[in-house]
């Protein structure tokens, strides 16, 4: 139906005759002069229409916005004067000799291009029109490219493309499982995966050696701009490797997408940073390195000043005193942003944020304000001086508690000031963050939780630790960051049958609850299992970072809302009677 597409109407085809089929993103009369921009996939150009051709003028008169078209005619130079010189087609345009009118629009309930101005309810409501905008267009044309590299980069090394089900049970990655009943097994459901993690491995324990896969995973938890209850993983495993092997594979798949997507050359080797580092000077795991700002501890300053709020939590070894400076920041904030800042805090369980404004590093205690000033000694306020490297016109927050409610809350707070004062850098700050703790201690269930996943191998020389202190004990997991967001994560497993029991008996399950979830892998397990690892990082989260989107459902054709509904389909809906029966389902309350 097509010689071209709208978008490839350029100077190239100049005096020949092209046929191209869109929709009508514009229609403009001018005085007696009809012009259409008609879009497609790749573009738009302008079309002409002359009364003299009556038919096909009394045609145009009649279309509207979203009309489709088919449009024969010839390309011809645009007078003098009247190019667009921002548009690739913007030099020519279309005499139309030929016009069919394809199919009629209804008004949208959106213009394509004021969409700005849209909900994003609307949007996604009716998400095949908010698609057909250049900017949705564009991004999923950065996607297939994206995909298409990672396959080929994949193919390379060797790597073998393999599917693995969705029918499944239960992996556990920390999320709730979403289920779906069983007709022919009443009382029995399957799960939908939550990554492929059990099979990738039992692909290494079958000799596949290296698998990847672009799988779709589903997990039932709180949704937030980077998280979507069903979402894409690049997944890939290897048996006989270590972790440089991973580094150095991820390292060059990043280079060369970067390279062929962005034309940006970034950095062969990423830094790298243990878990314990990154908590203590950023507060998080996946610190974004592009904000100037570390935090400080304190605690050596103020172990032995008056003020119990610092005292305490100093001379606690689970918790610790940290200071955030924030240069010129005494200048920069008024009293109420101090405020909210405290308030801010108050969401991460903080007590408090004391802060010490610098007016004057010259004066001593005369150029300082603050309100803990009063319960420390001179001694310490110049110690916490020194320490923060504090200059005039700064201001330091302190956090004092639990060391998780400090990282956690000054954390945040040093990426809320990062984005309110504007310091955030330009570039693109990568980091793998290593030797993550293996289990962490959850207060409320009384038991150690795996930090990554039960399958991950503690580090060679913490077995004997494995028992005695779990705490202590350091895995062999690795997270890849970009710019504050965890692209993936990873780690080398555990190949051993022994400690794999002895791991999830750590975790608080009885040898029968290990077997009756997980034996199919413990059972593999005694057959020869290779030493294996791998990796997972999220595509979504990938394709918005590259497409400078501030969500992944911007990235996804058909995103779930936050609470994890479509709002275009209805789903979730209700099912029909009989289903139910089938299914052998009784709902109690409706
Ligand atoms: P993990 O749970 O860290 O690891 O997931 C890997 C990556 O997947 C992305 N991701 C998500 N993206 C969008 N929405 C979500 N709800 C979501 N949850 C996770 C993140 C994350 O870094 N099996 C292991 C990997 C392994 O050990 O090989 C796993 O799934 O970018
Ligand atoms: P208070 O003695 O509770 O009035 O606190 C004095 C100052 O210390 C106030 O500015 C509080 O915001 C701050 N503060 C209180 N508790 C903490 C804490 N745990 N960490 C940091 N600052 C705190």
């Amino acid at each position: 139906m097509r010689s071209h597409y709208c978008g490839q109407v350029t100077s190239h085809v100049l005096e020949q005759q092209v046929t191209i089929c869109g929709w009508v993103h514009h229609r403009r009369d001018h005085g007696g002069v009809i012009f259409i921009d008609l879009r497609d996939r790749e573009g738009w150009v302008q079309i002409v229409f002359n009364p003299e051709n009556t038919e096909n003028f009394k045609q145009a008169n009649q279309v509207r916005n979203e009309y489709v078209l088919q449009v024969t005619g010839k390309v011809r130079r645009r007078p003098a004067g009247t190019e667009n010189k921002v548009l690739l087609t913007g030099e020519v345009e279309v005499l139309a000799e030929k016009l069919i009118i394809l199919n009629t629009s209804d008004p949208l309930p959106f213009s394509i291009d004021e969409y700005v101005t849209v909900s994003e309810e609307v949007r996604l409501k009716y998400r095949y029109l908010d698609l057909r905008r250049p900017e949705m267009q564009m991004r999923f044309q950065l996607r297939a490219k994206a995909t298409n590299l990672i396959q080929n980069y994949f193919d390379e090394h060797g790597f073998l493309p393999i599917e693995t089900p969705i029918l499944t049970r239960a992996t556990p990655e920390g999320a709730r499982d979403y289920l779906v009943p069983s007709r022919t097994q009443p009382g029995h459901f399957f799960a939908l995966p939550q990554s492929p993690q059990l099979f990738k491995q039992l692909l290494m324990v079958a000799g596949m050696e290296r698998y990847y896969q672009i799988a779709r995973c589903f997990r039932d938890e709180d949704l937030r701009a980077d998280r979507q209850p069903e979402f894409t993983q690049l997944d890939l495993e290897a048996t006989f490797i270590d972790e440089e092997f991973i580094y150095q594979l991820m390292e060059g798949l990043m280079c060369r997408l970067f390279k062929e997507i962005l034309k940006i050359e970034i950095p062969s080797k990423f830094l790298r940073m243990t878990y314990q580092e990154a908590m203590h000077r950023f507060g998080s795991d996946k610190p974004d390195l592009r904000i100037p700002l570390e935090l400080v501890d304190i605690s050596e300053c103020v172990k032995h000043v008056a003020f119990h709020v610092f005292a305490h939590p100093a001379n606690d070894p689970e918790s610790r005193v940290a200071a955030l400076c924030i240069p010129g920041g005494g200048n920069l904030l008024s009293r109420k942003e101090i405020d909210d800042y405290t308030d801010f805090v108050k969401q991460f369980k903080a007590k408090g944020l004391a802060y010490i404004k610098v007016n004057d590093l010259g004066k001593g205690l005369e150029g300082l304000q603050s309100p803990i000033l009063k319960f420390l000694t001179k001694e310490a306020v110049e110690a916490i001086l020194k320490t923060t490297k504090a200059k005039t016109g700064d201001i330091i927050f302190f956090g004092a508690d639990k060391t998780k409610i400090v990282n956690e809350s000054l954390g945040a707070l040093r990426l809320k000031i990062g984005h309110d004062l504007k310091l955030i850098q330009t570039g693109w700050r990568f980091l793998w963050i290593v030797d993550f703790p293996m289990f962490e201690y959850d207060e409320n269930e009384k038991a150690w939780v795996p930090l990554n996943h039960p399958f991950t191998a503690p580090r060679e020389e913490m077995l004997e630790e494995l028992e005695k202190n779990p705490g202590a004990c350091i895995s062999r997991a690795y997270d890849l960051v970009l710019n504050g967001t965890e692209l993936g994560g990873g780690s080398i497993r555990i190949h051993d049958q022994s400690l794999q029991e002895k791991i999830f008996n750590l975790l608080g399950m009885s040898k029968e609850q290990a077997y009756s979830k997980f034996g199919f892998l413990l059972d593999a397990l005694r057959y020869g299992c290779p030493p294996m690892g791998g990796l997972a990082f999220g595509l979504d989260r990938l394709m918005m970072l590259l497409s400078g989107a501030n969500s992944i459902r911007e990235v996804i054709a058909f995103p779930k809302t936050q609470n994890a509904s479509c709002l275009m389909t209805g789903a979730p809906s209700d099912v029909e009677e009989k289903q139910l029966k089938e299914l052998n389902i009784l709902i109690k309350n409706k």
